[in-house]
């Protein structure tokens, strides 16, 4: 029986947070549904001004509309395109301090199986379109004015448990998130120099949209119990931890692949 339970977020009004983001201009990659959407709603939330990139045309015009995020529809499987509207992006907003690259597309085939269209097509999402918003978005934030001493902006990426731990029927997915741990960390290593921390997080299992088609409850089931706190994550548990990273609290943190897995691993 499929079983796909697809989380809502707490009312950010609700959890009575704080304002750690104000000044700050954010671009999330994929906003419009899932851990995006949270992330971006949070961190409007926290005060900043948001943007929202996504292929999901309807989803992020709705998205947009409810929290006044501002929204711009790609592909980024279109790496061209990709530049020019990360360029509109960052000129609407006057600069960019924080890019969070979250869009990701997860698909199961054995290993013997996968095509070479379908790793093509998992890494064209996953890995090339973060290499690409990472290289107009960190320009933009040289380009930008030298806080003395202080960090110019922030890269943010989404690579999964999945990519420390691989994953049975995950191979391309797998091998592509453990590209963005690296990239991360080349990142990290590249632009610390220029006042530009990465870091990235290793969510585990998540209630949204990605995988629910074939979502069962024993799934659900069998998966929290790799949790000593026993349950799957929330969208929102996500998004808190990427709230830090985006805040002037992580600004000494660099090069790092955090577990948001509710303890799921340890490493
Ligand atoms: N859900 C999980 O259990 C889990 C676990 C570990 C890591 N992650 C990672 O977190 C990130 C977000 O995942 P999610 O669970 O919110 O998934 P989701 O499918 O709900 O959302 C992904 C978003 O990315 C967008 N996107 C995908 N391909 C795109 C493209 N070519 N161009 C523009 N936008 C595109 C989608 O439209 C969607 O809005 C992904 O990178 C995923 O790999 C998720």
């Amino acid at each position: 029986m499929t079983h796909s339970p697809v989380t809502t977020d707490p009312s950010p009004a609700a959890v009575g947070i704080p304002n750690r983001l104000v000044g700050k201009r954010i671009v999330v990659t994929g906003g419009a549904r899932g851990i995006g959407a949270s992330i971006a709603r949070r961190a409007a939330a926290e005060g900043a001004e948001v943007a929202v990139l996504d292929r999901l045309v309807d989803e992020g015009t709705a998205f947009a509309d409810e929290t006044g995020c501002r929204f711009s529809p790609v592909d980024l499987t279109d790496h061209a395109g990709t530049v020019e509207v990360m360029d509109a992006v960052i000129a609407d907003l006057g600069g960019i301090d924080v890019l969070v690259n979250n869009a990701g597309i997860l698909r199961f085939s054995p290993l013997l199986d996968i095509s070479v269209a379908e790793w093509e097509t998992t890494f064209a999402i996953n890995t090339t379109a973060m290499l690409v918003t990472t290289q107009v978005a960190a320009k933009a934030m040289i380009a930008g004015p030298d806080p003395a001493g202080h960090r110019r902006g922030t890269i943010i990426n989404l690579a999964s448990m999945a990519g420390k731990t691989g994953g049975a029927g995950q191979g391309h997915y797998a091998a592509s998130k453990a590209a963005v741990i690296a990239l991360t960390r080349v990142t990290a290593l590249e632009l610390g120099p220029s006042g530009i921390t990465a870091n990235c997080l290793c969510p585990g299992y998540v209630l949204t949209e990605m995988g629910a088609a074939t979502r069962t409850e024993e799934d659900v089931a069998l998966w929290s119990t790799y949790s000593p706190l026993g349950r799957l994550a929330d969208p929102a548990d996500v998004a808190g931890v990427a709230t830090f990273l985006a805040s002037d609290d992580a600004a000494y943190m660099t090069g790092q692949a955090l577990n948001v897995t509710g303890g799921m691993i340890m490493h």
